[in-house]
């Protein structure tokens, strides 16, 4: 690079560091523009960002080449193709969509054409698996593709997409609404009602409605409230997740886009119940075009006093949302990893205790929900905790919002009570063929047809919201290898029993594809799986065996002694 495009370089990652921040936690956020305006991270952009934020530059190429999304090796073409490779997509079809792109192409997946117009990727989830399979192009993305539409969507980028003849994103469809979606309220409303409670009341509120974490663990909100509001500290923060990359969850999509205040609201309510001044929107890279949608909105609700000095005449109460970018790493959904990545680190779960409430982002006191338990809260807080324990069960209380996929006449989001069985479940979407059912994503576990009166419920079954339904003909060590492949992929490496165990647990898999698998060997992928639900550090390497392990309890019959056509 000539001096002149050096010192061009160099103010260029001044003018972000004014943006994001002068410290390391602005890291992120800067690669990722680089990335986008240079196309690749180089030596001399990771050295001068390094220079730029005091830091050492083998930190910065450790954090570039830790998300998916950042790239230091290979420039990648001006359109990248990430074609999703995940369960639903992968039921859907995707292997004649991929087979067709590399055609018309004439290059492989991870490759880009000569001419510097194309790269192939393979990515996972999407957050689109009720309308697979999915593709994103740059910043769009594209459902239900079929093999015939491949040739147009290529020519549609050589034309700089001058003409997209085949619909982009469509909403997902919400199949059916209960009190949560139905209940909308006015702009600003949920926030308005909270700041004429004291602190503590909102915390009592919360906790009388019985609100537990959407995202599956089932905390009680108020809980963590409470410790991260009683923490002896001047900085606090309020953390939204908006990583969903659980495999068959798009309910986040549906909810930042069309819920959006509510979202803010219940961010702004936590703020004051623990005296946090900020919030950060951590928002997966997967929802890149959701980006100007909710900068929009947080800059429309700063406006109406709602974000900012003295929200509402409130003397004192001080809070403010900023969005961060996470750039394609699953693991970032773990709340300790979630922070590091918003720190600027590589996003690696950190040891716990301590927890978040007392030792969270910059070593303050954080509290991390996901999206739609800010969006209960808005509502808890605005029409009382009676109106939202009166759904559900003794200790599920409220309602769930549901990402339906696969096998299934009417796929898309359901707002349903807690308690439903999974038969019940199954009526309503229109599955009630199916042999089995993965409930909770990839880390969930793979119920079998005996077991649907089951319910879905953190006392029984618990989910954070992805439904993947497997009709009769699924082929369930397909499945699991679909699974574990994923896992594979997204383990950050970081301790053995999930950096080895999911290897070692794939390869098993591809034994018994091969038919070459003995029960005793098997018997040994089981104990794998069971110790690295046991000394895995976080919940990806807890979680990951769960499917491999409900499938072989299940469906022995299926996948021992299997005789490969090509044998
Ligand atoms: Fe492909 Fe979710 S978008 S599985």
């Amino acid at each position: 690079m000539q001096l002149v495009e050096r010192e061009k370089l160099d103010k260029r990652i001044e003018t972000l560091k004014q943006c994001y921040g002068n410290d390391r936690s602005a890291l992120l956020p800067i690669l990722q523009d680089l990335q986008a305006e240079y196309g690749l991270l180089t030596g001399l952009i990771m050295q001068e960002t390094a220079h730029a934020l005091g830091i050492h530059p083998v930190e910065v190429e450790g954090v570039a080449t830790f998300y998916s999304f950042l790239r230091t090796d290979q420039k990648q073409g001006k359109y990248v193709i990430r074609l999703c490779r995940t369960i639903s997509c992968d039921l859907a079809g995707k292997a004649r969509v991929a087979r067709q792109f590399e055609n018309e192409l004439g290059i492989r997946f991870g490759e880009t054409t000569k001419d510097g117009l194309f790269t192939l990727e393979y990515t996972n989830c999407l957050g689109m698996c009720d309308q697979g399979p999915a593709v994103m192009i740059n910043d769009r993305l594209f459902a239900k593709v079929t093999p015939q539409m491949v040739p147009q969507i290529i020519m549609d980028c050589r034309q700089d997409f001058l003409k997209t003849v085949f619909p982009e994103i469509t909403p997902s469809d919400v199949q059916k609404e209960g009190p949560i979606l139905k209940n909308a309220l006015p702009f600003g409303e949920g926030l308005k009602k909270a700041l004429t409670l004291s602190r503590s009341d909102v915390i009592a509120t919360i906790r009388e409605a019985g609100l537990k974490g959407r995202g599956g663990a089932g905390f009680p909100t108020a809980t963590k409230w409470q410790l991260a509001g009683t923490a002896v500290s001047d900085t606090k923060y309020v953390v939204c997740n908006a990583d969903e990359g659980e495999p068959g969850t798009f309910k986040d999509r549906y909810l930042l886009h069309a819920q959006t205040d509510l979202l803010l609201a219940g961010m702004t309510i936590a703020g004051y119940a623990i005296g946090a001044q900020k919030g950060y929107l951590y928002l997966r890279g997967e929802y890149l075009y959701l980006r100007k949608h909710l900068e929009k909105s947080i800059e429309k609700r700063r406006q109406s006093g709602l974000l900012g000095k003295d929200i509402q005449g409130k003397k004192g109460f001080s809070f403010d949302v900023e969005l961060r970018l996470g750039a394609g790493a699953y693991i970032c959904g773990e709340e300790t990893a979630l922070i590091e990545s918003l720190e600027g680190q590589r996003g690696e779960p950190r040891n716990r205790p301590p927890f978040p409430v007392d030792t969270g982002f910059m070593g303050n006191p954080t509290i991390v929900n996901n999206v739609e338990t800010f969006i209960d809260a808005a509502i808890i807080c605005a029409k009382g905790p009676a109106w939202f324990a009166e759904y559900g069960t003794e200790k599920s209380k409220g309602t769930k919002l549901f990402s339906i996929s696969g096998d299934c006449k009417k796929p898309g989001i359901y707002e349903l009570p807690f308690g439903i069985t999974v038969q019940e479940l199954l009526e309503e979407v229109g599955g009630e063929d199916a042999k089995a059912v993965q409930i909770g994503g990839a880390s969930g576990h793979c119920i079998p047809a005996p077991e649907f009166k089951r319910n879905i419920a953190f006392e029984d079954i618990s989910s954070g919201g992805s439904i993947i339904v497997f009709g009769k003909n699924r082929d369930m060590l397909q499945v699991a290898k679909n699974f574990m492949e994923f896992f594979t992929e997204e383990s950050c490496g970081q301790c053995t029993p999930c950096r080895e165990g999911n290897i070692k647990i794939l390869e098993g898999i591809e034994l018994l594809e091969k038919g070459r698998c003995s029960t005793s060997y098997l018997n040994e992928l089981i104990r794998l799986g069971e110790t690295m639900q046991l000394a895995s550090k976080c919940g990806l390497g807890q979680s990951s065996p769960n499917a491999f392990l409900s499938i072989v309890e299940h469906f022995k019959n299926e996948i021992l002694g299997r005789v490969p056509e090509a044998v």
